[in-house]
């Protein structure tokens, strides 16, 4: 047994690389400042593996706390995923990437070395590949350039980790390079779930299928490629997870720095992937063709053959997998919208309107007694108990409804004393083979699942009367 310290682990490939270490028998610490992710995550680890990890809420650059936690944990290895990750977003605020990712990269190996820990796994990304590589990547391709900061971050750790191994005889680095990872944990209760608006394509098609949003915009056909559109290597995240763990035993063996592709060496179109998430769901998803985004490059997948051949990993699961278990999040999300009631019985109730919800107070007999408190997408998971007070309040002083947010708006405060609801029953979840997935045919998945039975047999204050969705 190992004890493995996983910066981001409440994060999408973070978590789901938690489970497989718990399920492997191994100890897991997760620090995580829940930047981009949601301490509920922690519980849900917990709900799969029946074990819970240590978890630290802090910044990986914070030297205090990982003081803490390598005196208070015998740390045998670091899977290091914490980092900022948008693209688009570190073109813009250049510094704040080169700082966080370098900085936490560098104050975990200096707080490493005074512990004696020994073992490291670095998230890097076939970004790195930069765009002058021949395709399909190899380990062995020249990685200097890369085409926006956060593929640079990458780029310099990756070097950072090469020249700290070579410097430092008995230490391992391995560097794993991933393809695009989509999918979740067969549970339901984990996978890719951005706040805001998706910038990545699975998750921006889940929302579209959920009703989230109106339609998918296919950056460009004019590529050269079979059917025009950019093709990538998506990887199942479960997949993924496991080759973190082959990743640990390969470096309790080796010393160095070591790059290895993670991915499944096959290609799948934009319009390849929209498709087979149609089919495998049931789920229709409106799509419209766009102009092209900046900086895409047309096509790139792995050569895995020396993930296969050294660590001995192979992905496994097909696309019609991941896009079933890419649905079967969301539903499961939506889900939990619905059971939630406030201490005068009123249930909270989300509806889409454009790109966000808006909650509505049901009574107990199911009929709306008051509409339309806008709430922002992010916070959609944790606050209808709060949403339903808010709403009463508001009906008692007549105060103004507020206006319906635009992104970034409006948010409401969390309060998670008051919710009536039970996460750690894992969800009656879509089966990986495809499950009921009539249930999910509906344009309007939401109403629908607050049809289904409540899955800890609590009362559900007008679930089946909201088979009609409301719109305003
Ligand atoms: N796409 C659309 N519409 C969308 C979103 C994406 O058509 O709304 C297309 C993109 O143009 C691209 C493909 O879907 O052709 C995949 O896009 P993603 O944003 O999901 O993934 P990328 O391959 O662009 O980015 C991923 C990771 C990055 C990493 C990069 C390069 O998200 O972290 O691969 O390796 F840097």
């Amino acid at each position: 047994v190992m004890k493995i310290l996983v910066t981001g682990g409440a994060g999408f490939i973070g978590s789901h690389t938690c489970v497989e270490l718990l399920e492997a028998g191994h100890d897991v610490v997760i620090l995580d400042d829940l930047s981009n992710a949601s301490g509920t995550v922690i519980d849900k680890i917990e709900t799969i593996t029946g074990k819970r990890p240590a978890f630290y809420q802090a910044d990986a650059k914070d030297r205090t706390v990982l003081h803490e936690i390598f005196t208070a944990h015998r740390i045998d290895a670091v899977v290091h995923f914490a980092g900022f990750k948008a693209v688009g977003e570190s073109c813009h605020i250049p510094l704040a990437y080169y700082r966080n990712n370098l900085d936490s990269t560098l104050a975990l190996l200096e707080e490493m070395a005074q512990a004696g820990c020994t073992r490291f796994v670095f998230s890097s990304s076939a970004t790195v590949y930069g765009p002058d590589n021949a395709i399909p990547y190899v380990e062995t391709m020249p990685t200097y350039v890369a085409t926006n900061p956060y593929g640079w971050t990458k780029v310099m750790i990756e070097q950072i980790l090469r020249d700290y191994c070579t410097a430092t005889p008995g230490f391992t680095a391995v560097l794993l390079r991933y393809f695009n990872p989509i999918g979740g944990h067969p549970s339901g209760l984990l996978g890719d779930d951005p706040n805001g608006i998706p910038n990545n394509l699975m998750p921006y098609i889940a929302r579209v299928a959920a009703g989230q949003l109106d339609k998918l915009t296919i950056f460009g056909d004019d590529y050269p490629t079979p059917d025009g559109t950019c093709r990538r290597d998506y990887l199942h995240v479960v997949d993924l997870a496991k080759g973190h763990l082959k990743a640990i035993d390969y470096a309790m063996e080796h010393t160095g720095a070591e790059a290895f592709n993670l991915g499944t060496g096959h290609a799948v179109s934009v319009l390849e992937l929209v498709n087979t998430f149609m089919e495998a769901t049931g789920v229709n998803v409106p799509y419209v063709i766009g102009p092209r985004r900046e900086g895409d490059l047309p096509q790139m997948w792995a050569d895995t053959h020396k993930a296969e051949t050294i660590l001995g990993w192979k992905a496994e699961k097909t696309v019609a997998d991941m896009c079933r278990a890419s649905w079967n999040f969301v539903c499961s999300v939506k889900k939990q919208l619905c059971p939630v009631r406030n201490r005068n019985n009123k249930t909270a109730v989300s509806l889409r309107d454009g790109c966000f919800c808006c909650l509505h107070l049901v009574d107990p007999g199911g009929a709306v007694v008051r509409d339309r408190l806008p709430v922002h997408m992010g916070e959609q998971r944790d606050d209808r108990a709060d949403a339903a007070d808010d709403i009463e309040q508001r009906e008692r002083h007549g105060k103004p409804e507020l206006p319906v947010p635009r992104q970034g708006g409006h948010m409401l405060p969390l309060r998670q004393k008051d919710i009536e609801r039970d996460d750690r029953v894992p969800q009656p979840a879509l089966s990986e083979a495809g499950g009921p997935r009539q249930q999910c045919r509906a344009d309007h998945a939401e109403a629908l699942l607050c049809e289904q039975p409540q899955r800890n047999g609590a009362q559900q204050p007008g679930g089946a009367r909201l088979a009609t969705p409301l719109h305003n």
